[in-house]
């Protein structure tokens, strides 16, 4: 089969939306609209093949998806989609090939559909196929009439039609395949005879009829694939539907969801083998997690990275940060960027990290801040310690070696270094670097009045 040539049209604002960013790059399942669109095409078709015409945003949205090393076509002004591949014509005609024609406000298609989609055309001859469904409620979308063989007569637009073809319920996805040949020079025959003043893709259909080339309906059975984004709450509808298919794609790879319904996890996410996942998380961005780990209900990782047999308990925040094997975090941790547990490590309640190392089978199990800091193995730090890495002008690292014992409340001025197998004494302000099996104190010591309350107590003359 010869390789398709693939049209994206996003260079309409998107009014509907009422936004100032265009609608192709408002995200569903973590992603832009747009973005969806070129990952499907580029599994039909290589890079040097995929077009994405742009106009509204276009820095913007060539921002979003150039890392595919996809082409760009520049729409200036947006006179319609029939307009839109007009002004892609010059570029693409000369590549032959069938024409596959997607709208960049579609981001459920399926590759499998649109690979249905070509064979149609290829076998079928005809030429044009148009992917179609059936709607409860077609309001918005272009309906499809058809003849007495089921071929079509034409797609007319909501705006344009009458009461009788708007009952009708069966629309126009926006996806179309094109004989080359035939499509290109019919693009000179569109006018601007509607209320909108555009130039109509759909009208093709009526000029091929025409011509006695009549396009064929390719009827989809999950009218979902096709839903156009036009409105906001058609975003959450699309949104909601990434979020069922990359749960369900999980789900069906070996991990556990509890009420998937109620989890958020983004397309670019890998979760290993029986991992068990509990309600209200969310796992978004890049996050990759390994196998057997466990993400306790409420908590959110954005970008991390997670080993194999990691607790995540509930409510926790992860960013940008890395947990290897085993180790353990929350409830209510909060994990900043560029943190790091390693191997069986432990974060409890209430305690912070940031830009900081804590080392194999380290501990830091309640109420703590860490911050620049680089934290050996096996150390214990205890409840309430901070480190103040910060003197109001400048961030200062701090290090702790291997089998430390921090005790409780104690308060590290860095810069600072404490060496391996040293004591800290609780409620501690240390400023002075530790050396190795070490005691350190600075805290005032106890005073004791024997006998004081009574006095206090006693009558006063
Ligand atoms: C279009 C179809 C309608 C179909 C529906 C499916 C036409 C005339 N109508 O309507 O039959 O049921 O999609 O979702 O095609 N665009 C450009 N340049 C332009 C105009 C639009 O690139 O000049 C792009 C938009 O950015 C968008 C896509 O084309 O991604 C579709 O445009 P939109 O305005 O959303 O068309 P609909 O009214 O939804
Ligand atoms: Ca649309």
């Amino acid at each position: 089969m010869q390789e398709p040539l693939i049209v994206i049209l996003a260079a309409g604002l998107g009014t509907r939306m009422k936004s100032r960013r265009a609608k192709v790059l408002h995200e569903a399942g973590g992603l832009p609209l747009i973005e969806h669109v070129v990952r499907t095409a580029l599994e039909l078709a290589p890079p040097a093949r995929v077009f994405v015409v742009t106009g509204c945003q276009a820095e913007q949205v060539e921002r979003a998806v150039g890392g595919y090393g996809v082409g760009f076509i520049h729409q200036a002004e947006q006179k319609g989609t029939g307009h839109a591949l007009l002004v892609a014509r010059e570029r693409l005609a000369p590549l032959g090939g069938p024409v596959l024609v997607l709208y960049g406000d579609c981001p459920l298609l399926s590759s499998a559909t649109l690979r249905r989609l070509l064979e149609r055309q290829r076998a079928s001859g005809r030429a044009a196929v148009v992917l179609t469904a059936r709607l409860e409620d077609p309001a918005g979308y272009g309906r499809v009439l058809r003849d007495e063989q089921g071929l079509l007569e034409a797609i007319v637009e909501e705006k344009a039609a009458t009461p009788e073809q708007r009952a009708v319920r069966e629309i126009n996805s926006g996806i179309y395949c094109f004989h080359p040949e035939r499509l290109w020079p019919l693009l000179d025959r569109l006018r601007p005879d509607n209320p909108a003043r555009e130039y109509y893709l759909t009208d093709l259909v009526a000029l091929l009829r025409r011509d006695g080339c009549p396009v064929e309906p390719l009827l989809l059975e999950d009218p979902h694939e096709v839903l156009g984004v036009n409105t906001r709450v058609e975003l959450a509808e699309a949104d909601r539907a990434c979020r069922r298919r990359k749960a369900r794609e999980l789900m069906l790879a070996g991990v556990t969801i509890r009420l998937p319904e109620t989890v958020v996890i983004d397309a670019a996410v890998s979760v290993g083998a029986d991992t068990v996942i509990e309600p209200f998380v969310q796992i978004l961005g890049r996050s990759a997690i390994g196998e057997e780990c466990f993400i306790g209900a409420g908590a959110i990782l954005r970008d991390a990275r997670l080993g194999d047999r990691v607790q995540v308990r509930p409510y926790t925040l992860i960013e940008e940060a890395r947990l290897e094997d085993a180790s353990r975090a929350g409830p209510f941790a909060r994990l900043r960027p560029a943190s790091r547990l390693e191997a069986g490590a432990q974060v409890g309640n209430f305690v912070e990290l940031k830009n900081t190392r804590l080392g194999a089978g380290s501990k830091a199990n309640h109420l703590a801040y860490l911050g620049d800091a680089d934290i050996g193995a096996g150390t214990n730090i205890g409840a309430g310690t901070i480190t103040c890495n910060y003197d109001g002008e400048r961030k200062h690292p701090t290090r702790i070696g291997d089998r430390v014992f921090v005790g409780s409340n104690a308060t590290l001025v860095a810069p600072l270094e404490l060496a391996s197998d040293c004591y800290i004494g609780a409620g501690s302000v240390i400023t002075e670097p530790v050396p190795s099996e070490a005691l350190a104190l600075g805290r005032a010591r106890q005073v004791l009045k024997e006998g004081w309350v009574p006095k206090r107590r006693a009558p006063k003359p």
